[in-house]
């Protein structure tokens, strides 16, 4: 079978719920982090982020998310997906940040033809009625109306203009991408990317994380991770700061 990531430094695994990740190949050989946790890539994509944005957009259909690392693109299509129930043609737009180009090459590639089925896997793990060309449809739409969605690397290539009202922060951890959790970087980037009214919403709790959250206004809401006793990140500001209806474990 053709490796349809060997332009990559990724190796596909299935997790537990029977949904697709990739891990990291490090430069000597060995295996790098995994992009999801074991226990189910769809089920973890499900609590962290795709609950997360179904409440978002109630509360505003017309919200800009971001996306730190596309990776599968499981957050986008999680977007796509909660787009397409609550109603096609909301205005809501997302931009994410990747620096493998071999994802995103992938990722378009997907998009625009029958190329690399595992995305339409990654769709029918997250809704088994999903339409994947209505998934395609509205995910091409959105980068037509916003042609530098797909970006690079986020400490280089951040718009300083730019707000967002919703922000999944899907980084490896700091023992990966050691840079993206500084508490300089995220204090930085919150003040100049996040909009008054902001959720921000990651598996991961650090305590430079939460200071730069609480530095810049917001409300941090108690989670567990995703199968675990730990803590996760989601915290809001503005008008999300009186909405009750979380999952929080
Ligand atoms: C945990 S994975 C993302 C998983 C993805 N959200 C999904 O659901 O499939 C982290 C991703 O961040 C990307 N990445 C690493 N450093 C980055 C950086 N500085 N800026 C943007 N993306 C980065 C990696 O290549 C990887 O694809």
């Amino acid at each position: 079978m053709k490796n349809e990531f060997a332009q990559t430094p990724f190796t596909i695994e299935i997790t537990e719920d029977g949904s697709p990740t990739l891990r990291l190949q490090l430069p000597t050989g060995s295996d790098g982090e995994s992009m999801h946790h074991s226990g189910g890539a769809a089920a973890e994509t499900e609590y962290i982020y795709k609950s997360v944005i179904e409440i978002a957009l109630r509360r505003l259909p017309d919200l800009k998310m971001a996306v730190v690392g596309l990776g599968l693109g499981y957050i986008e299509i999680s977007w796509a997906i909660a787009c397409l129930k609550q109603n096609k043609n909301l205005q809501s737009r997302f931009i994410s940040f990747e620096t493998d180009e071999g994802l995103k090459k992938n990722f378009l590639e997907w998009l625009n033809g029958s190329a690399h089925s595992i995305y339409s896997d990654v769709c029918k793990a997250m809704d088994a009625n999903s339409s994947i060309e209505n998934v395609k449809e509205i995910i091409r739409k959105n980068l037509a109306e916003e042609p530098k969605a797909l970006r690079g690397d986020l400490i280089s290539d951040y718009d300083r203009n730019n707000s967002y009202n919703l922000i999944c922060f899907d980084a490896f951890s700091k023992k990966t991408s050691e840079s993206l959790w500084t508490e300089e970087f995220l204090t930085g980037f919150l003040k100049q990317s996040a909009h008054q009214d902001c959720v921000f919403t990651t598996y991961a709790c650090t305590g430079a994380l939460k200071r730069a959250l609480k530095n810049n206004g917001f409300t941090l809401i108690e989670r567990f991770r995703f199968k675990s006793k730990r803590e996760s990140t989601l915290a809001v500001r503005g008008i999300f700061t009186s909405e009750t209806t979380f999952r929080i474990s």
